[in-house]
């Protein structure tokens, strides 16, 4: 492996586990972020709904269709399966379905959970990592995304959740993240008046108009300058179809202290991994989503 990176840090780049490992197994599952450390992620990533009674729960949608068998079980509510319109209770008894190329088994591995694959809570997603951190020696971080459109309930209960299950500072090697830039200034300041510093990141398109270099807030259409994310965040996440992520980008936001994370890396073999990873770790990415965290890990070690 190399030496150094080009990275903030000069460390390897981090390999997160993007909704678990949704390439194998149903995405925001135990069993899948099981099989993402167990692959050799260093950070998992749950994103984060609210349901109808105020509980967490680690889901990308807004509504159960794509990733659970609700429609076999409930009649629609307001015409939808919203989740904020169900109960956590009634999310309990919904099984997380596979989705793209992933299936319900994993070729030599057993999910320790004896549900793998339910609708976890944020808190069970912690306590998991906490139990293998406590029981392994290993700092997996967590990495979670309070889901637009922006609600101050979800990132209070987010932040709230992180401190009770003791994530509360950085060297923990978690972050927080979300699409309105408005909403990681929030966290970043309910984290602070908290004594908690988990790393906050905003999400967006890397973008420049010519002399400033910015992220793009897709929430209220507008960009925000890397010299003001850099007063509330510690990173950014930005998509690898963004038009200006090349090594002036990574300059800048390194120069301001602010590590660069991207989303989502998708390749399907070895060669094609060596290819996409490959060039952003050229470029010095701190950490990168992928819904194959095997290959990322195969990547980073290799390089
Ligand atoms: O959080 C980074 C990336 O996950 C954002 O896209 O839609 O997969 O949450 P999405
Ligand atoms: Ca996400």
């Amino acid at each position: 492996g190399a030496t150094a990176f080009n990275t903030l840090s000069g460390a390897a780049p981090q390999v997160i586990g993007h909704r678990g490992a949704p390439a194998y197994l149903p995405e925001h599952t135990l069993g899948g972020y099981e099989l993402a450390i167990a692959m050799g992620a260093d950070i998992v990533e749950p994103d984060v709904q609210l349901t109808s009674d105020g509980f967490l729960v680690a889901m990308h949608d807004t509504t159960l269709t794509r990733t659970t068998n609700v429609e076999a079980l409930f009649a629609p509510r307001n015409g939808t399966y919203n989740v904020s319109d169900f109960t956590l209770a009634e999310i309990k008894t919904l099984t997380v379905e596979p989705t793209g190329p992933a299936s319900t088994t994993y070729p030599g591995f057993t999910p320790s959970s004896p549900e793998p694959f339910m609708v976890p809570t944020l808190g069970e997603v912690l306590d998991f990592v906490n139990a293998h951190n406590a029981a392994t020696g290993d700092k997996i971080g967590v990495y979670p995304e309070s889901k637009v459109p922006n609600r101050s309930e979800l990132s209070v209960k987010i932040v709230e959740e992180l401190q009770a299950k003791g994530f509360v500072n950085r060297d923990q090697n978690s972050y927080i993240q979300t699409f309105s830039h408005d909403g990681a200034r929030e966290i970043y300041a309910l984290q602070n008046l908290l004594g908690m510093d988990n790393a906050v990141a905003a999400l967006g398109a890397a973008v420049f108009d010519g002399s400033v270099y910015g992220v793009f807030d897709f929430t209220n259409n507008t960009v925000t300058p890397l010299e003001e994310v850099a007063t509330f965040a510690h990173g950014v996440g930005v998509t690898l179809g963004s038009p200006n992520l090349d090594a002036g980008f990574f300059a800048a936001a390194h120069a301001l202290g602010l590590e660069v994370h991207g989303w989502t890396f998708r390749p399907t073999s070895i060669e094609a991994a060596e290819t996409l990873f490959g060039q952003y770790i050229a470029l010095g990415m701190d950490a990168m989503f992928t819904d194959y965290p095997d290959l990322g890990r195969q990547v980073v070690d290799g390089y």
